[in-house]
């Protein structure tokens, strides 16, 4: 029988109610499919965290390396600075294990409201560049105190698992005020590699366009070089169609006619916000799966939505966002075929609609819409 290790970071919040929901979807599947699935829990996030002053210690990025996935639910809790945890957990697992591909379908699935008037044929994917940009966290607060002239130098670096950079930045500030200053890096080859995946990605998927995002019309030196990196790589998919579009357009097409989009690649910040907008006229957050992928490592799955605080213990929340974060980690891991089927048993639960989540106007739990669809796939492997 086949066995995979997969460690779980369920996170805070509602974290831990839609895990365990995923879970119960992956253990039907793999019951089904005759595959074993090891889980081992991580207990990282705010609670952790506020007890023990421990965010996300090396050793345990290098554990998450011995794992065939990781599967993880959400971290964010009021009593913890806003940063501290995004900064400290997920970004590090995102950049130490060099998951420079975040990938987020967009997809309108039976039965969900959209807000949009036009939302028929909404079926695309987001390719977000999942390491650089203004996500790298070279900046510095600089203070002039109320003098009116105050030089300062910052060293600020970036290490990858491609580079390891430092830029100094030395600073005559000409105001009595203070300043705040991020640099935003976008390298030729941290760009190509996610440009290729999304075309790759288009190949795969039988998708005719890709899309690129930039604001190469306000920066266009980070942008240029993603613009560059574009044009290289599409002249290595000539069968590919090719489309420019700066962010704030996308964001207007997006709302006026999404089915226009096949794959859009976005460098990481402008990622981060399409995503959302993208997951708005999709029926909400609590459809929205996503994977940070690497290629030829570790890769963790995860809704695209927080911890939300406010309903934590309610068993209110959607899991569907996590249990399609599942079945993208099930594809990863290369059981195709038992994705393809979770994902037929949340599509067949939302057609049948007996099951409705808060977030769809309904009054079903956490826990009944996990079950339903961990019935749904034991219902459907029985037809077989
Ligand atoms: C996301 C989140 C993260 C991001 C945070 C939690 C670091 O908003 O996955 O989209 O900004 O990438
Ligand atoms: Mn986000």
């Amino acid at each position: 029988m086949k066995e995979y290790n997969i460690a779980v970071i369920a996170g805070d919040g509602v974290g831990p109610e839609i895990i365990s929901e995923g879970i119960k979807v992956l253990d039907a599947v793999a019951d089904l499919g005759g595959i074993k699935i090891n889980y081992e829990k991580y207990p990282h996030g705010a609670e952790h965290y506020i007890k023990t002053g421990e965010i996300l210690p090396d050793k345990v990025i290098n554990e998450l390396k011995d794992f065939k996935a990781i599967y993880f639910g959400s971290v964010g809790d009021p009593r913890v600075a806003p940063s501290i945890l995004e900064v400290g957990l997920v970004l590090k697992i995102r950049f130490e294990l060099d998951q420079y591909i975040n990938l987020r379908p967009i997809k309108l699935y039976p039965n969900v409201e959209s807000p949009l008037k036009n939302s028929n044929g909404i079926d695309f994917y987001v390719v977000r560049e999942n390491t650089e940009d203004f996500y790298n966290g070279m900046g510095a607060i600089l203070r002039t105190n109320g003098s009116k002239v105050q030089k300062h130098t910052s060293m600020l670096s970036m290490k990858r698992t491609m580079y390891n950079s430092n830029i100094s930045v030395t600073s005559e500030l000409g105001m009595a005020d203070d300043y705040g200053l991020n640099i935003g890096i976008i390298t030729s080859r941290g760009a190509e590699r996610a440009i290729r995946y999304a075309f790759k990605l288009a190949e795969q998927k039988g998708k005719k366009k890709v899309t690129s995002v930039d604001k190469y019309n306000v920066l266009p030196h980070i942008y240029g070089i993603w613009r560059e990196a574009f044009e290289k790589v599409s002249k290595e998919y000539p069968e590919v169609d090719v489309e420019y579009s700066f962010v704030d357009a996308i964001a207007m097409w997006f709302v006026k006619d999404p089915a226009k989009f096949d794959v859009v690649v976005a460098p990481n910040l402008f990622g981060d916000i399409i995503t959302d907008l993208a997951a708005g006229i999709t029926g909400g957050l609590g459809f929205a799966a996503g994977a940070n992928i690497n290629p030829t490592g570790v890769s963790m799955f995860e809704p695209i939505h927080g911890s939300a605080p406010k309903y934590k213990g309610l068993n209110v929340v959607n899991p569907i966002a996590t249990i399609l974060s599942g079945c993208l980690l099930l594809e990863n891991i290369g059981e195709l075929e038992l994705g393809h089927l979770v994902e037929e048993a949340v599509k067949q639960t939302l057609i049948e609609g007996h099951i409705r989540t808060k977030d769809m106007g309904g009054t079903s739990s956490t826990t009944e819409m996990g079950e339903a669809i961990a019935a749904k796939i034991y219902e459907m492997g029985d037809r077989k």
